[in-house]
């Protein structure tokens, strides 16, 4: 049965779902776990262990298509974009093996959990300098433009070993990019090609430079990554592999802590019970990624006809895979609709994906949101939302976007 059927819309973009989307997710995993949203040509899945199947299986679920503009850009667009070696193929996220196999063994050499241990004491100094900026002006603030996508962004240039300088002009690279998957007149999209093809310029000089004099940086280790039998990544593969890791890494962490801060605010006493006991700050974080995924689905696509969930699918069926109903799902995580920062399951959430995709920045993302969180706590113990505040969400299939947060404090 298709959702309308059900007496049911998908209307991912519209106020009243993204407000609240879960009554759906539940219906979904009840009524229909596998099925099919005419309006975007997407087969719907809801419940945790199909995502998980599908996961596993990459033969028969590419990700070619993963995040591919939904309409073709136009030829104007990619005559921009091409000369400055920009193709709608990601690659990575948008790989399968034995390519996706070959990148991932030497992004693993490279961003490696002591590359992300490496860097904790910088981050701690960056959260601190950005904490001493929003201390100096008044006892409130809209915490995701003022704090956390800065900080975020800061994070980035330093994994990458860019200059501070070049925080903004990445940002606005970012939100060039994402304007390619929304329909919007051919000049706008103009503009931001250019942006893409500057930032892809801008990003080619910096790894020259870098192959000339390496540093202690990611970009610099990347172009030193070796696996046996495998040759090393050129120039072309390094700036695309850059624009994925800041385009699947800037956003997310900025949305996860935003949203881990909003519920852990909303809840009453909670703030209050992480301050007596910061150890509990790790959980409250998984139990974000859980309870409120920052990457609502991914897609997939079908390389055969194959049978999910009890649903016939054919070739060529392209999955949404609903991560943030997974992780609902009562079968897996008992009172699924609870926020609960002391759920032990919490750590088996599909928040970073499963499988080969699984997040090559989860450890850097879980520990950049651990610590603006425990010194948030440590300096602002008596942060609130700001009377009022009621979060809404940016129309994104994709992503769960918090739109604001405005919180207050003592003076
Ligand atoms: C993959 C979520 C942070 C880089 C993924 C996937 C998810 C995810 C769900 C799986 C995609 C799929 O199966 O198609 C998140 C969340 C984050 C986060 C919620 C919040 C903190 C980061 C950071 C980076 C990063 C900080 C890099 C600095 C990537 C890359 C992939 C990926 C490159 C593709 C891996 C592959 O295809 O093998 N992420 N991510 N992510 N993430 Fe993250």
């Amino acid at each position: 049965m298709s959702p309308s059927q059900l007496g049911l819309e998908f209307t991912p973009l519209e106020p009243h779902f993204l407000k609240d989307p879960f009554p759906f997710y539940a219906r979904l995993r009840r009524e229909a776990p596998v099925t099919f949203a005419p309006a975007f040509h997407l087969w719907l899945v809801s419940r945790y262990a199909d995502v998980v199947t599908v996961l596993k299986d990459a033969r028969t679920f590419s990700s070619r298509d993963t995040l591919r503009p939904p309409v073709a850009l136009p030829r104007e667009v990619m005559a921009l974009l091409e000369p400055a070696g920009y193709t709608s193929d990601y690659p990575l996220l948008g790989d399968d093996p034995p390519a996706h196999t070959r990148l991932r063994a030497l992004v693993g050499k490279a961003f490696n959990q002591a590359r992300v241990n490496a860097l904790e004491p910088r981050i701690r100094q960056l959260v601190s300098d950005h904490l001493d900026t929003l201390l100096g002006g008044e006892p409130r603030a809209e915490l995701i433009s003022e704090l956390i996508s800065p900080l975020s962004m800061s994070v980035m240039t330093e994994l990458l070993g860019l200059p501070a300088s070049s925080a903004e002009r990445i940002k606005q690279w970012c939100d060039d990019e994402k304007l390619f998957f929304v329909p919007i007149p051919l000049e706008q999209h103009l503009r931001a090609a250019r942006g893409v093809a500057d930032f892809r310029r801008y990003l080619r000089e910096l790894v020259e430079d870098r192959r000339k004099s390496p540093r202690d940086d990611l970009i610099s280790s990347l172009l030193q990554a070796r696996t046996e039998g495998d040759r090393p990544l050129d120039t072309d593969e390094l700036v695309a592999l850059t624009c994925v890791l800041v385009f699947a890494g800037h956003e997310t962490s900025t949305n996860l802590i935003a949203t881990a801060l909003h519920h852990l605010l909303r809840h009453p006493g909670v703030w209050g019970e992480l301050r007596k006991d910061t150890y509990l700050v790790r959980n409250a974080i998984e139990e974000t990624l859980r309870y409120d995924s920052p990457v609502v689905g991914m897609m997939r696509t079908t390389t055969a006809p194959v049978q999910l969930g009890g649903t016939a699918l054919p070739e060529g069926a392209r999955l949404f895979l609903l991560f943030a109903s997974g992780n609902r799902d009562e079968s897996v995580f008992e009172q699924g609709e609870r926020f609960d920062i002391h759920r032990a399951s919490a750590v088996r959430h599909l928040g970073f994906g499963h499988g080969i995709h699984y997040c090559v920045g989860a450890s850097l993302g879980r520990l950049e949101a651990q610590l603006t969180l425990e010194a948030l706590l440590e300096r602002l113990p008596g942060m609130r939302l700001a009377p009022g505040e009621a979060v809404s969400h940016l129309p994104n299939l994709v992503h769960r976007v918090p739109r604001h947060l405005l919180v207050e404090w003592d003076a």
